[in-house]
């Protein structure tokens, strides 16, 4: 195996007609790491992964996939990956069996090795139905684990996962990061999608994407860290926000962002003197509370911010 790093991504671009996709895309992953993606829709997250399953081949820049290029079209990529697409994962009027028979067929895997792949993927991912239960009974959650063995079971380095939690039970959800770590603990790389943000928490490092360019990359403590310099607080006026107060602390000096959590507000600072003065200024009634800012604190300042 390659000792270099899992992938290697160098200003990669992707134009369809005069519209840029992906936009002088660089970062690189290190093996056995889960490294996220973030972003709003039609941000550029599916054809970045396209690309970098061989699927779709860039119009400039470069990157390497398990240690191979696009000079050969992509082909070699295809093998060193496991592909769980964002909007297809199985035939759901085909049985368990036959839609990883499909799946075999496809990678072209041996009858004896796709056999021995099954049985090592049922017992990671704790599947025990009949091969013969169609996918559509299954839950769907189970659906998505049974996914993801398919996309395994040519024993890929690399993993990439779209979405592959969307539409999926909260349970569920916790069940497939489980499943995720325990990939990774197998020696895999794994590159995932979420817009879930208790998700992306639990990524190595996050690449946070903004009309096909990268606008932030770091583990989350750094992404918080350099989007929040300074404190953050969090307002609960008991009831609507009064708009005077609203409006002055949306003036005060300092502020780096302001803005609502369900009934409660965020507001961030620059530094401890501007959010002293600031909350001086509010009325006396309000709760206050300094706080550390969540991923999506830093979603909402670097993806919403930028399109206010
Ligand atoms: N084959 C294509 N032809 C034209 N535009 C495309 C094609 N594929 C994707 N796009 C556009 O590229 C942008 C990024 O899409 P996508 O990568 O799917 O974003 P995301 O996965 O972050 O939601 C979107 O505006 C989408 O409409
Ligand atoms: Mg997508």
């Amino acid at each position: 195996m390659n000792a270099g790093p899992a992938l290697e991504v160098r200003g990669l671009s992707i134009k369809f007609g005069d519209f840029t996709a992906v936009d002088d895309v660089s970062f690189s992953v290190k093996r056995g790491e889960i490294f996220g993606f973030l972003g709003a829709n039609g941000a550029g997250k599916t054809t970045t992964i396209r690309m970098l399953c061989g699927l779709l081949l860039p119009t400039s820049g470069s990157a390497t996939v398990g240690g191979l290029d696009f000079s050969d079209g992509g082909k070699g990529i295809k093998g060193k990956v496991g592909y769980m697409s964002q909007k297809f994962t199985l035939y759901n009027d085909l049985t368990v069996g036959e839609n990883l028979d499909f799946a075999a067929g496809l990678r072209k895997l041996s009858p004896a090795y796709a056999l021995r792949r099954r049985r090592e993927l049922f017992d990671l991912i704790a599947f025990d139905s009949p091969l013969s239960t169609m996918v559509s009974s299954l839950p769907g959650g189970v659906k998505q684990e049974l996914s993801l063995a398919a996309a395994m079971l040519h024993d890929p380095e690399i993993v990439f996962l779209d979405e592959p939690t969307a539409g999926v039970s909260p349970a569920s959800r916790a069940r497939f990061w489980a499943l995720i770590r325990k990939v990774t603990e197998l020696g895999k790389t794994v590159i995932v999608t979420t817009h879930y943000m208790d998700e992306a928490e639990q990524c190595g490092r996050i690449a946070l994407m903004r009309t096909g360019k990268l606008i932030a990359l770091g583990s989350p403590a750094e992404l918080k860290g350099a989007a929040f310099p300074g404190p953050m607080v969090e307002l609960d006026f008991n009831g609507p926000a009064p708009a005077a107060a609203l409006g002055g602390l949306g003036k005060a000096a300092g502020l780096l962002e302001l803005s609502p959590h369900g009934m409660r507000w965020h507001a961030a600072f620059r530094d401890r003197p501007a959010m002293e003065a600031a909350l001086a200024a509010l009325p006396p009634g309000a709760s206050r509370a300094v706080i550390e800012p969540s991923l999506e604190d830093v979603f909402i300042r670097l993806v919403e911010g930028a399109e206010r």
